[in-house]
């Protein structure tokens, strides 16, 4: 890929959206923080960072890890789902990888004490606004999917998510009042600086691809989504090599299923884009599958905020149990390889290497609903030795 890169004050070459391999063999300080969450999260992610430690190794770098609390692991140490220290930590790092946040023992805990906080917390702190989620149909996991092959096959999307405004974060919110009269109020406010940033990145990635967008919201009831609307369009007018469309949500989620296919970028608000990444999982035969980016803007060092997530959450149902699959957070680990550091052949090689697992039938119970004897260490294992 080709663009726009900057230097760091090291001079290595600091990728992002649009990323450009690093053009020596430089050695590079891979300074991560680690933040394994709750359930699952710390399973899948001890997955990724063995990926990880394996790069370094095979392609001499040096990573410098480093971990902290959050979610409710943290809220059980500190009273914070937050820690000041994590966010310490989360800013002096050059990336952020996380696994997942939530325990059913807070979900009646009020909403400061939430897990869930702690991460909508981290990924302001981080200033990172759009989460990329890439979907994928693997040959190998054609059948994974309950939807029939015809349909699926081929399927290769990214969903641009706003990250950092909308429903998630908007005021006034909460709970007031008694009785008949109790009252929830959540705000959905968008500015038309947050929707022109994300749109910004939401074209730049469609002209790595095949150059088509899906703007979708609801326009046709709310205001933010006819802001939304307005400047996407405005936007548009920067990139003419881009073909631009519009979808209502609830003609999104329907067309993801019947024709999904016809999907090349597809940009969209936070609670929009929750959503239908969660249901865009149906065509990877499973949200164990799917990674995220989350980018900001730069930093004064000229490094990019990233923060690395799988889709999938907490899971405690199947939690400690080595059944979760690792691919997302193998993947997310990928991402941060290439956006966070340039390192785009190390992340091609982790991505090789998970095509090289699926197609060798090496992959967890979600994936085989007649059962699979590999655990989340096998398949981790499984992925590390073929970088
Ligand atoms: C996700 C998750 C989170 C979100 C939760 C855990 C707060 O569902 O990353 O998709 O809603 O953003
Ligand atoms: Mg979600």
């Amino acid at each position: 890929m080709n663009s726009r890169v900057a230097r760091t004050p090291k001079g290595r070459r600091a990728g992002m959206i649009l990323v450009q391999s690093r053009a020596t063999d430089d050695a590079v300080e891979l300074n991560i923080l680690v933040l394994p969450g709750d359930g699952i999260g710390t399973e899948v992610t001890r997955e990724a960072v063995r990926v990880l430690e394996r790069v370094a190794d095979r392609f001499g770098h040096r990573l410098n890890l480093r971990r902290a609390l959050l979610g409710g692991a943290a809220i059980r140490e500190t009273g914070s789902p937050f820690p000041p220290e994590t966010e310490r930590l989360a800013r002096e790092a050059d990336a952020t990888l996380m696994g997942a946040v939530g325990l059913p023992e807070f979900d009646a805990a009020p909403p400061e004490r939430r897990p869930e906080k702690g991460l909508l917390a981290l990924r302001r702190a981080l200033g990172v606004y759009a989460n990329l989620r890439p979907v994928r149909a693997y040959k190998a996991l054609l059948d994974s999917s309950p939807l029939k092959n015809r349909l699926v096959e081929g399927a290769d999307m990214l969903i641009v998510r706003e990250l950092t405004g909308g429903l998630y974060y908007g005021t006034p919110r909460g709970v007031c009042g008694q009785g008949a009269d109790e009252r929830g109020v959540n705000t959905m406010t968008y500015t038309r600086a947050e929707i022109e940033r994300v749109a910004r990145v939401g074209f730049a990635l469609a002209r790595k691809r095949r150059r088509k967008l899906v703007s979708v919201d609801k326009s046709n009831v709310l205001e933010t989504s006819q802001l939304w609307r307005r400047v996407v369009v405005e936007v548009s007018k920067d990139f003419p090599d881009v073909a631009l469309e519009h979808l209502l949500v609830d003609n999104c989620a329907m067309q993801l299923i019947t024709d999904p296919r016809r999907f090349d970028v597809l940009l969209t608000e936070n609670l929009f884009g929750d959503i239908l990444s969660d249901e865009a999982a149906v065509l990877a035969g499973s949200i164990g599958m799917l990674p995220s980016a989350s980018i900001g803007d730069r930093r004064p060092s000229g490094a990019w905020a990233g923060l690395y997530e799988p889709v999938h959450g907490s899971a405690p149902d199947i939690a400690g149990r080595n059944l979760a699959n690792p691919l997302g957070a193998i993947g997310s680990a990928a991402a941060l390889l290439e956006y966070s550091f340039g390192l785009c052949e190390e992340a091609a090689a982790v991505n090789a290497a998970v095509e090289k697992v699926l197609d060798a039938g090496q992959v967890t119970a979600d994936l085989r609903p007649q059962g699979s004897p590999f655990g989340t260490d096998a398949v981790g294992q499984a992925v590390a030795s073929l970088i």
